[in-house]
């Protein structure tokens, strides 16, 4: 039997660079600021990072209008600094991935700054442009962030260019075969430089219908992004793939394909020939509630396991508010949705700070900056207790979560209750257990408000029970279980006596 790859019983930990930590003194997190922290990542014990996008940009969003794929922006760094983060990581064991962003370029690329120039540019066509009066663009697409078209007039050439999301990121077009090369080399040049995988984002918007027709007027209102889906996309990510698999060292791509369907993200695996992983963002809009989540396992199960793909699972990103604040905002809740996420089959993604507990900030109207009204989940990771957090110099970017005096690692790391040890021990405990890591999953009957479900992999059997009411739960299990992690930390290690606390999650090894 072949080894699995690595990233199928990985956990990997979201870093959102300007947020995770300044070294520089700016107040804008920065490769630095990320590299002093790695040991802080292997106590916590997480296999891989995934740093969203620090190469050159105007920031318009924020690194996601990319003006040069292989250079790292002077805020973050330079490349000889992601060149030691990367090194430092990987003596650590820790595997990094790097976020790819092939729909669309920043206005300030100068491949658009070319193909804007003329009609007659030799770029022109690495972009999507069509003719259509200043008044009306050439179809109904929406735009992400903003409810206006997905189209801006370029007045000097008197035609309209494509962006799936603000103006100022023009759709790059994948039709061009020089496109598709110009951004293989971007892959190519970081592989060559040793990461160990992209996230890809929005990569299923790289095939359009070239007819570019309207939207059926029911869907309309939706932003394109979430409705794009063509054949062409496939046959590049099975390209993309090849690229990858060709270089030694179980390379990743894990695709965002950021729609509200799990069978359409499940068409991304193709057959086992495109995207090795896909996020699957439907669980992360379902409430805290039995059976939402009862019914999200089983919709995944069943889009994933007949083709043979394997599942990712998310609770938080940079793009959504965080679950603590979206749950309510109760801790018990966080600490059982870890428990909940760290117990599935498939690859978790943890966002930077959820290992805190952190809730969303408070933006006040005066320092808003997102065009798409993320900047809660965006704000910056307090270190230490004191004052300025343990980040260099100016007030950063954005202001503090809530409690940040309290809620941050070193006050955490001192409390061996706080959740940042939860995490700890779910992690620590994932990676002990083949059964969680990689087994199988099955359903287990559970009273009303209680999910349950049993990992098994041979010679190993772990137990995963969260209570999402409100009031206590009695489970009665067929074979003696000891309380190997538990959410509220009590009876770890002592046997299980079948009563399951109110908002409580625990994992349980069957002795066998
Ligand atoms: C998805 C990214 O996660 C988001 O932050 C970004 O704004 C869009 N793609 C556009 O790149």
């Amino acid at each position: 039997m072949p080894e699995a790859p690595w990233w199928k019983s990985a956990v990997v930990y979201q870093i959102y660079p300007r947020s995770f930590c300044d070294a520089s003194g700016d107040g804008i997190g920065d490769l630095e600021g990320i590299r002093r922290h790695l040991d802080h990542l292997v106590w916590l014990g997480v296999d891989a990072i995934w740093i969203s996008p620090f190469f050159r940009s105007p920031m318009k969003d924020y690194g996601y209008d990319v003006s040069d794929y292989c250079d790292v922006d002077p805020l973050f760094g330079t490349l000889a600094d992601f060149d030691r983060l990367l090194a430092e990581s990987h003596s650590r064991g820790l595997r990094v991935l790097i976020d790819w962003v092939p729909n669309h370029t920043s206005d300030q690329h100068p491949w658009f700054v070319e193909a804007r120039a003329s009609r007659s540019s030799a770029k022109r066509n690495w972009y999507v442009w069509r003719d259509g009066t200043p008044e009306r663009p050439p179809n109904n697409w929406r735009a992400a962030f903003s409810d206006t078209p997905a189209w801006t007039f370029d007045a000097a050439t008197g035609q309209w260019y494509l962006h799936c999301f603000l103006p100022e990121q023009p759709d790059l077009d994948w039709d061009e075969p020089a496109v598709e090369a110009a951004m293989h080399d971007t892959l190519r040049f970081w592989l060559d430089r040793g990461v160990d995988g992209f996230r890809m984002d929005v990569i299923h918007l790289i095939g359009k219908d070239p007819r570019l027709p309207d939207v059926p007027a029911e869907r309309a209102k939706l932003p394109y992004c979430v409705l794009n889906e063509h054949e062409k996309t496939h046959e590049r990510l099975r390209r993309i793939r090849k690229l990858v698999d060709s270089w030694p060292g179980d390379r990743v791509s894990v695709g965002e394909v950021a729609v509200p369907w799990t069978d359409m993200v499940a068409r991304h695996y193709g057959r086992g020939d495109e995207l090795h992983l896909a996020f699957n963002f439907p669980p992360l809009f379902a409430p805290f509630d039995a059976s939402s989540w009862r019914d999200q396992i089983e919709r995944t199960a069943r889009e994933l396991d007949p083709i043979g793909a394997w599942p990712t699972w998310v609770l938080s990103n940079h793009d959504q508010k965080r679950h603590r604040t979206r749950y309510g905002g109760s801790e018990s809740r966080a600490r059982a949705a870890a428990v909940l996420l760290l117990g599935l089959r498939g690859t978790p993604f943890l966002y930077a700070g959820e290992e805190l507990g952190l809730e969303d900030a408070t933006i006040p109207p005066e320092r808003v900056l997102d065009p798409g009204g993320r900047d809660g989940c965006r704000a910056p990771i307090p270190w230490e207790p004191a004052p300025g957090h343990g980040w260099a110099g100016a007030a950063p970017w954005l202001p503090w979560p809530p409690d940040a005096g309290s809620r941050n690692v070193e006050s955490e790391r001192r409390d061996e209750a706080s959740i940042l040890h939860l995490y700890r021990r779910l992690l620590a405990a994932r990676r002990r257990s083949p059964a969680l890591g990689r087994g199988e999953l099955r359903f287990r009957p559970t009273p009303d408000g209680v999910v349950g479900w049993e990992r098994t992999a041979p010679g190993d059997r772990r137990i995963v029970l969260v209570n999402f009411g409100a009031s206590e739960a009695r489970i009665d299990l067929d074979a003696p279980a000891t309380v190997e992690v538990s959410s509220t930390g009590r009876s770890e290690g002592a046997a299980f006596d079948g009563e399951l606390g109110p908002e409580q999650g625990v994992w349980l090894r069957v002795e066998r």
